[in-house]
């Protein structure tokens, strides 16, 4: 391992947590490029469950660099509440390094949030409500606030006020709301900014040493391919880029410092808010795939829509990311189906789709071209050897590395580091 980028080949909740943990106990340095506190991994370690909103998950690791790229919407306030978290547990936050070039979240962002969804009524996106979209629409607008100007007293209060001119015309013009408290606002950031200040730096420079000294890093990618503003099911998407370009981006580095990808690839597939979803079962298929597998968000709590593999989704994936291997997880949770599907193709107005459809009005109207497999019906939690698995696990597996053409790297049976089997 030198530098591997790990990102989700779906809608999210692939469990690239659990693979960012394996993959980072050989890791130096654990990088996040996108995305904010809208993530949501759960990793367990020794029977505990951790869950990490905007902390690099190299924190469960001593001695690691845990860094917040740049492309990362920092919200102090979340992240303040998760090392304090860490270290009512014990853990060491001392290698957390965040970028100067980040963006801030603020509380209007998420009161923007909020209101934007409720204005778009019908058609809304259903964000997670953390602020994140609107953080980028200021960054994006060149007006938003960069965590080197937050910890600069002078600075911070100056763009705040010139925001906070902006923002509570919008309030209470647009949306009929309370205006924000300028002095209220800049105490409690200005406290934030007290405490997070030691851990601010370059963190371009940093990464670049890192690679330069020959360390071993790995970009955790947070949300998924189908999720990308630019190649997800947009307009129900996120508002950064979680495919391997991302991270280039979102973390300052070049793409030939990135020496392998790895795509998380669940067994099933999951998505949480709108949009549509090809393979999705409503029906008791949908909801044994949901109870089985305790499909409800990490964050928000809410229900997940569940379905079938698409092996589509994933191809797609794999062309858009150059993904090396898959790290196939939760093909545990499948042990109790007697049948189990896959999609192959789309076919739409009786024609055979090649790609993904950018438009979401045909997309929502494709009809999945399904291989049916039989399922292994025996529980596989317990097994750590590839040849091990039952052969229809491994006719599935192969099949699927067959339609999408990306190679099997790992396969998940369980929750915990050694429920991990090696193939690649
Ligand atoms: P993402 O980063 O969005 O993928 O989130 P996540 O990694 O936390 O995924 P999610 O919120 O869906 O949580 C995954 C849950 O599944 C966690 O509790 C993991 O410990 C667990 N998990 C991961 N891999 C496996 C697996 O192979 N089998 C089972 N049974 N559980 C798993």
């Amino acid at each position: 391992m030198a530098s591997v980028v790990i990102l989700g080949t779906q809608w999210g909740d692939e469990g690239k947590g659990k693979i960012v943990d394996y993959l980072a106990q050989q890791a130096e340095v654990v990088v996040r490029s996108q995305g904010g506190s809208n993530a949501g991994h759960t990793v367990a370690v020794d029977g505990v469950e951790y869950k990490l909103r905007l902390m690099p998950s190299g924190i469960l690791f001593k001695g690691t660099l845990n860094v917040v790229g740049n492309g990362v919407a920092f919200n102090p306030k979340v992240m303040l509440q998760e090392m304090d978290g860490m270290i009512e547990k014990g853990i060491d936050v001392s290698g957390i390094r965040i970028s100067n070039r980040a963006h801030v979240v603020m509380p209007y962002h998420c009161e923007m949030d909020v209101c934007l969804e409720e204005m778009k009524g019908a058609n809304k996106v259903g964000t997670t409500k953390n602020g994140i979209g609107p953080c980028y629409v200021d960054r994006d607008n060149r007006i938003g606030i960069r965590v080197c100007d937050f910890i600069d007293k002078e600075e911070f209060a100056k763009r705040l006020k010139e925001n906070l001119a902006i923002k509570n015309k919008l309030m209470a013009g647009v949306f009929g709301k309370e205006p924000f408290d300028y002095e209220a606002i800049l105490k409690e950031y200005e406290g934030y900014a007290d405490r997070l200040r030691p851990y601010v730096c370059d963190t371009i420079a940093l990464l670049h040493d890192e690679i330069r000294a020959g360390k071993k890093i790995l970009f955790e990618g947070a949300q998924a391919t189908m999720l990308d503003i630019d190649y997800g099911t947009y307009p129900y998407v996120t508002s950064s880029h979680p495919v391997s370009g991302g991270v280039c981006v979102g973390a300052g580095v070049a793409p030939r410092d990135i020496d392998k990808v790895v795509g998380v690839v669940k067994a099933y597939c999951t998505r949480v808010g709108e949009g549509p979803f090809p393979t999705e079962q409503l029906n008791e298929i949908g909801d044994k795939i949901r109870d089985a597998g305790h499909e409800y968000g990490t964050v928000t709590g809410r229900p997940r829509r569940t379905g079938w593999l698409d092996a589509c989704v994933v191809r797609y994936a794999g062309m858009l990311s150059g993904i090396d291997y898959m790290a196939i997880t939760r093909l545990d949770i499948l042990d109790i189906m007697p049948e189990i599907k896959m999609c192959v193709g789309y076919k739409y107005k009786g024609e055979l789709l090649n790609e993904i459809p950018a438009s979401l009005k045909v997309l929502a109207e494709v009809e999945p071209v399904y291989e049916t497999f039989e399922g292994w019906q025996t529980d596989i939690s317990g097994i750590r050897k590839y040849e091990d698995l039952p052969e229809k696990a491994r006719i599935y597996l192969e099949r699927m590395a067959e339609v999408t053409g990306i190679k099997l790297g790992i396969v998940s049976v369980g929750p915990n580091r050694d429920q991990t089997i090696i193939i690649a």
